[in-house]
């Protein structure tokens, strides 16, 4: 398998913490709204030489919800904001294809991309939640299979769009009076079965080509969709076999639509808990399970399973279900995590609490950076979304003390050596389909 020689890294960012609990801890600061906050978060990503912050999303809301989901800024509002505060970080944000138009988005994320010097990445989501479509005139969310037709036109349309102007068709010759040379500004005149777009974009190329798309399904289309499309990969595999399992595969889906093998990065997420030893990590994580908000849990972890577990007995096996068509990989992959480990549902529900469901990595920065370093040796992953259950404290624990153990390790760089997110990520910027990149 092709890797990259380092590890790559990105942090999520819930302004409210990932943990369902975590803002209650006592030093943290919450806000999903909270700028201030959110740029030092991005400092603390910075001074860390992070890859990228991502910024999930959700077109719908509820007041049961993940203290971190119920509200939050829009969040390629909020990546123009940051922009300006950083230099070198990379700056990652959901939009979801079902409920938007590729115009509005292409023009925003090359917007993001010209405001940050070429530091934006797109989470292409297809939105699992169902209750979205009610906010967009729509009587029902489209199926899962649809949804993912729909996202392979609409990428497409976007990049096209990007396309619009080849490299130096702005002149901008004050003598001649001569701004643009026609010639290079291409209409798309996509006309397909989800979507009509004539174009030209109205804002040039974007600085990196295309900003680095990302994607997290799972599912078997959701996987097919990545390896035709994705650069950038999340997963929430909890063991290293699955891990490893859904990277073998990834990589061939990817190898038989003919791409090269060292075009995609593999993220698993991982929800760090950074003691002074392991008795004091393991501390860490009982308290913010005592603080769970019960009601709260479950429906993290209803909307990751696909179902209201609301009737469900907690002290029960955790029910099996078919896949639901919300998110399949996080449902597959928790319910693997009860099978193997014999878990009741309230188990379950609390696991799920700490990263949303993801995986758990606790004790000293050594052996969080064992474990990281195991995986990524091993080919499960080219690095790892950090999701620290809350902020600031774990965020900052996690750059000194775990990041100078890897950069020590030779795992992860001491400084940027490049000042786009594709330079990071170690991806070729996508040259101008009429060969002028
Ligand atoms: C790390 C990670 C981040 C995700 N972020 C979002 C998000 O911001 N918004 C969203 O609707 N889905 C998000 N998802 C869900 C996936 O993008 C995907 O939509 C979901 O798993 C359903 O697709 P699947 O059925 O192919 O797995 C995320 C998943 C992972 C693993």
């Amino acid at each position: 398998m092709t890797r990259t020689d380092r590890m790559h890294l990105g942090m999520i960012v819930l302004g409210a913490g990932n943990h369902v609990a975590g803002w209650r801890m006592p030093g943290a600061e919450f806000g999903s709204e909270n700028l201030p906050l959110l740029q030092r978060i991005a400092a603390t990503a910075e001074r860390g030489k992070f890859d990228f912050i991502f910024f999930a999303d959700a077109v719908n809301t509820g007041i049961d919800a993940h203290p971190g989901m119920m509200v939050r800024l829009e969040p390629l509002t909020l990546l123009a904001a940051l922009a300006v505060t950083t230099s070198k970080l990379g700056l990652v944000a959901t939009v979801s294809t079902t409920y938007s138009e590729p115009y509005n988005v292409a023009r925003a994320l090359a917007s993001i991309d010209h405001i940050s010097g070429g530091r934006a990445g797109w989470n292409v989501v297809t939105g699992s939640s169902p209750d979205a479509a009610a906010n967009f005139s729509r009587d029902k969310h489209p199926p899962h299979a649809e949804r993912y037709a729909m996202a392979a036109e609409y990428v497409t349309v976007v990049k096209g769009l990007w396309d619009s102007w080849e490299e130096g068709a702005i002149i901008g010759d004050k003598a001649s009076g001569t701004f643009v040379d026609p010639t290079k500004v291409h209409v798309l005149n996509h006309a397909g079965p989800y979507y009509r777009v004539k174009g030209p974009l109205n804002i040039t190329r974007p600085p990196q080509g295309y900003p680095v798309i990302v994607q997290a399904g799972a599912s078997d289309t959701g996987r097919d969709f990545a390896a035709a499309t994705a650069e950038v990969v999340f997963t929430a595999q909890q063991s290293l076999d699955e891990a490893l399992a859904f990277a073998r595969d990834l990589r061939s889906r990817a190898r038989s639509v003919g791409r090269p093998e060292d075009t995609i990065r593999i993220l698993p997420g991982v929800c760090p808990i950074v003691g002074r030893t392991m008795a004091d990590a393991k501390a860490k994580i009982a308290e913010l399970a005592r603080l769970i908000d019960p009601v709260a849990a479950l429906k993290v972890l209803s909307d990751r399973l696909g179902q209201d577990l609301s009737s469900y007995p907690l002290d029960g096996p955790v029910p099996e279900f078919p896949p639901s068509g919300m998110m399949q990989g996080h449902a597959t992959v928790l319910q693997s995590i009860a099978r193997r480990n014999r878990m009741t549902l309230r188990e379950l529900r609390d696991y799920a609490a700490v990263g949303a469901g993801h995986r758990l990595v606790f004790g000293t920065p050594e052996d969080i950076a064992d474990d990281l370093q195991h995986w990524f040796e091993s080919g499960a992953a080219d690095g790892f979304l950090i999701i620290p259950p809350y902020f600031p404290g774990p965020a900052d624990e996690f750059m000194d003390e775990v990041v100078p153990v890897l950069v020590r390790r030779g795992l992860f760089r001491a400084e940027y050596e490049g000042s786009t997110l594709r330079e990071h990520l170690g991806l070729a910027r996508p040259s101008h389909p009429r060969g002028r990149a």
